[in-house]
């Protein structure tokens, strides 16, 4: 149930608890299970030690899309808050440790800072830090699952908002979802229509499932990991010793796919359902897509945002579009 507003610490700094209630997610994660391709939302993958080790997986000799794209914001960030200017509000979404904001915030000094996360202690913690660190910041936390419809509340409505999506994590969406989620995004921010978006890029096959296959085995304990949230969320008794993690590049569809696969027949009880395994079967975990600049800018019109920037490494392995889709 959503609560009132709290103030926390310091005067600038305003908690919203807007998480979803279970009921509705047991019932999620149950049809994900029993159906012909079993399949579990990437969101399950952040309760607050997946959410630790994602942080891992980010300093990952690998995984190079984190050091990538900060290593952009550390050399544009000036002129990407040039761009967008001091009268807005920033609004970020799924802000993690909200390192990457920072490098923005000393060149933006925005009117407020609205970050949205699921993870209610990582996005307390990451609220009281950034108050510390920028005592001027006017900070609001709003605990919500944006993936699923989301209003703001009341009193941010009239903020001059320019949204923030960094770290690719619209790959994480499937194409059509991507679309209508970039659509919502455009109206929530109208009238002034800012979107900074970090998209990983295609590149050689070999690089992108070394990122996804780590040899110190953290993205397969944080694939596994969503085994132990759901075993708590739905009254579940999945061993993670019966599951792998796989995870591949499908260069098809442009696109790593994550899996769990069952290394026994098994069978599971969640929620007081019987699911069962055959051994070799896979538990669909996620997808991240990675796009060539062409395809997100196209992605971006058709959500009626118009690129007014876009920020790109030497070797075209990230990228960071500036969108507008306001007047
Ligand atoms: C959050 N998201 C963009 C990450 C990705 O690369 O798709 C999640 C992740 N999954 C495995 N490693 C990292």
């Amino acid at each position: 149930m959503p609560t009132d507003p709290e103030t926390l610490t310091a005067p600038s700094l305003t908690f919203y608890d807007l998480a979803p209630d279970t009921g509705n997610r047991t019932a999620e994660i149950l049809a994900g299970l029993t159906a012909p391709q079993k399949v579990l939302s990437p969101k399950y993958l952040y309760d607050h030690r997946g959410s630790q080790l994602f942080e891992q997986i980010t300093q990952l000799p690998e995984y190079y899309p984190t050091r990538t794209e900060l290593a952009l914001f550390e050399r544009y960030g000036a002129d990407m808050a040039a761009a967008i200017g001091a009268d807005a509000a920033i609004l970020e979404l799924g802000s993690g440790n909200a390192t990457k904001i920072r490098l923005l915030l000393e060149h933006l000094h925005p009117q407020a800072y609205v970050s949205i996360d699921i993870s209610k202690e990582f996005l307390r913690a990451s609220g009281e830090d950034l108050v510390e660190a920028f005592p001027w910041l006017d900070v609001h936390l709003l605990c919500l699952d944006y993936t699923s419809p989301w209003t703001l509340p009341e009193a941010l409505q009239d903020l001059n908002l320019a949204a923030f999506y960094p770290g690719s994590t619209i790959g994480n969406f499937e194409p059509d979802r991507a679309l209508a989620f970039l659509s919502d995004l455009r109206h929530k921010v109208a009238p002034r229509g800012w979107l900074l978006i970090g998209v990983d890029l295609r590149k050689d096959p070999v690089i992108l499932n070394a990122a996804y296959n780590d040899a110190q085995g953290v993205t397969a304990e944080f694939n596994l990991n969503l085994l132990s949230h759901i075993n708590r969320l739905a009254n579940a008794d999945f061993d993670l010793n019966h599951f792998r993690h796989v995870a591949f590049y499908d260069e098809q569809l442009g696109r790593i796919e994550m899996h769990l696969e069952a290394s026994c027949a098994h069978e599971v009880t969640v929620a007081g359902h019987r699911v069962s395994f055959v051994e070799g079967e896979r538990i669909h975990t996620e997808n991240s897509y990675k796009y060539t600049l062409d395809g997100f800018r196209d992605l971006a019109a058709r959500a009626g945002f118009s690129t007014l920037d876009v920020w790109t490494d030497e070797r075209d392995y990230f990228s960071v579009h500036l969108l507008r889709g306001g007047t």
